[in-house]
């Protein structure tokens, strides 16, 4: 990587402090990085002598493994920590606990967890660099980077493109990230789902509602489909599953009436048959393996510009 390139803010806790230029060089930086994953050697020693831990409290699978491998590829060394084997459950706080870990010389902080803010107290409370890898239904930053960065890979400039995201707005970190990233880079947002599944407050951010999914994909460049969060539903937002997918669920033969290209993309994991039909995750319309593919050079690139700059490599 050539020069000193830094983001306007000392942490990743969300889409909302960054800035426009924040979101080119991270893109401009992942460029350079995918590119390095493709080669046979797929390692660069930049973050070399700099230790991650990745703190999650809630369960993944693409977004550890990315983090997990992007700190390997960067060359740093890498703590795994899972909520369900550690001393949390003995009674231990967030910030005892991620300060124990810190005493052991660790620099960077990459944290899930189901309660909104816990990032953004965590870069409060302790001397480390805290990347926020989705915090309860409030944010998912590097999830909206990776997103927005495979539309453009597919659309090139964002400025006018039209993006609906559809299904579960309401219990969504990653709605409200995308929203905010995409429009930075100028695009036209739409969320659409079930009344009950939108909150009020989205048409304060300037997205545009709709109930109608058919009149939605019609209007749109890129769907960006969410899942429905059973797991964050405390009442019931819609009467069965099968009603949803009637009403709001994806299928082939939509997608077939349409009379100009469209992207299906989705952040995963993906309920098939309920947002989607397995025929429309698997259809030359869906980009959604090259999503968690630029989610590792995403995620380099990010780490990359907030490490420790008195720690890092040189070269
Ligand atoms: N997209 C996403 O955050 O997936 P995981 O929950 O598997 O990390």
């Amino acid at each position: 990587m050539s020069g000193n390139p830094r983001l306007s803010q000392a942490h990743l806790l969300g889409i909302r402090p960054l800035n426009a230029s924040d979101i080119e060089l991270i893109f401009s930086t992942a460029e350079q990085f995918k590119e390095v994953l493709n080669r046979p050697i797929k390692k660069v020693p930049s973050l070399r002598d700099i230790t991650v831990v990745n703190l999650f409290f809630e369960n993944s699978t693409r977004t550890r493994i990315s983090f997990e491998l992007a700190e390997k590829r960067l060359s740093a060394d890498v703590i795994n920590f899972s909520a369900s084997a550690s001393s949390v459950n003995k009674g231990e706080t967030l910030i005892d606990t991620v300060n124990n870990i810190l005493s052991m010389k660790v620099d960077m902080v990459v944290m899930r967890h189901p309660a909104p803010g816990a990032a953004d107290l965590l870069a409060r409370k302790v001397r480390a660099t805290i990347i926020n890898a989705g915090d309860g239904t409030h944010e998912h930053p590097t999830q909206a980077l990776l997103d927005a960065f495979s539309m453009r890979e597919r659309l090139g400039d964002l400025r006018g493109r039209k993006v609906a995201i559809i299904g579960d707005i309401l219990h969504s970190r990653v709605a409200l990230s995308n929203i905010l990233c995409l429009q930075l880079l100028g695009a036209q947002v739409r969320v659409c789902g079930p009344p009950t599944l939108i909150p009020k407050w989205i048409g304060a951010l300037g997205a545009e509602v709709s109930y109608d999914v058919r009149e939605t994909l019609r209007w749109a460049d890129v769907a960006n489909v969410l899942r429905i969060q059973m797991e964050r539903q405390d009442l019931r937002y819609f009467p069965s599953l099968r009603e949803y997918a009637m009403y709001f669920g994806i299928n082939k033969p939509m997608l077939d009436e349409l009379d100009r290209p469209i992207l299906i993309m989705h952040p995963g994991p993906i309920n098939r048959g309920v947002e989607l039909t397995s025929d429309v995750v698997d259809s030359g319309h869906s980009i959604i393996l090259d999503q968690v593919e630029n989610g590792v050079a995403i995620r380099m690139a990010v780490l990359y510009l907030l490490a420790p700059r008195d720690r890092m490599n040189p070269s």
